[in-house]
């Protein structure tokens, strides 16, 4: 019987967290072990997965940056999250979502995201907004996001290797 449920990440998730990334993005724009291994760690309250019984199946990872201060360069490949990260700040950036391809359309990838936000209102209140940064070739996520309430800011030219980048950003009052 499928079970999904929803927590923060734990230390027995990291290997099979590490092998659903690997699983799901191409090599070009793959993050690094020790970069997901460092988001785990520093910021657990913005790292949840998502599990099929005792199986992990998904997961977003995040940030809280400072509005006044964000660069085009903060939302870097494998950028480490020491970088820019700090619980005084409004933005909540999602660093990355992914769901296995055999679990997807069954809303966890939906689940996933706005159980982030609602837990990161709850627990961080000087946050008041969320941005990330998607390939303008990835409809799926895009829509994904546009369903959540985001919205399309601007772009960033050949971002990813030929394909621009999209910056979108959902308000939360
Ligand atoms: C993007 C991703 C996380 C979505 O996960 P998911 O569990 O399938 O998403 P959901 O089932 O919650 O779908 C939510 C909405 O996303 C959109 N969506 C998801 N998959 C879609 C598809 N194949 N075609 C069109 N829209 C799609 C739809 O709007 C959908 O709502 P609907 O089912 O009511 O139409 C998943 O496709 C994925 O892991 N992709 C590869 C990694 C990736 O691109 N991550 C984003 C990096 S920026």
């Amino acid at each position: 019987m499928v079970n999904f449920s929803i927590k923060n990440i734990s230390s027995e998730d990291l290997d099979e967290m590490i092998k659903v990334e690997s699983k799901s993005f191409s090599d070009e724009v793959k993050e690094s072990e020790g970069i997901l291994l460092e988001r785990a760690s520093v910021f657990r309250d913005g790292f949840l997965v998502v599990k099929d019984n005792n199986r992990l199946v998904g997961y977003i990872s995040s940030e809280i940056w400072d509005s006044k201060k964000i660069r085009d360069t903060h939302y870097a490949i494998n950028h480490s999250i020491k970088d820019n990260h700090t619980v005084l700040g409004d933005t909540l950036y999602i660093s990355s979502i992914v769901v296995l391809p055999e679990c997807r359309r069954n809303g966890l990838g939906n689940m996933l995201l706005e159980g982030l936000i609602e837990d990161i209102k709850t627990k961080y209140a000087k946050v008041t907004n969320a941005e990330l940064i998607v390939s303008e070739g990835w409809k799926n996520a895009i829509n994904l996001y546009q369903r959540t309430g985001f919205a399309i800011q601007r772009e960033i030219i050949k971002f990813f290797d030929k394909e621009n980048g999209l910056i979108m950003r959902k308000e939360f009052y």
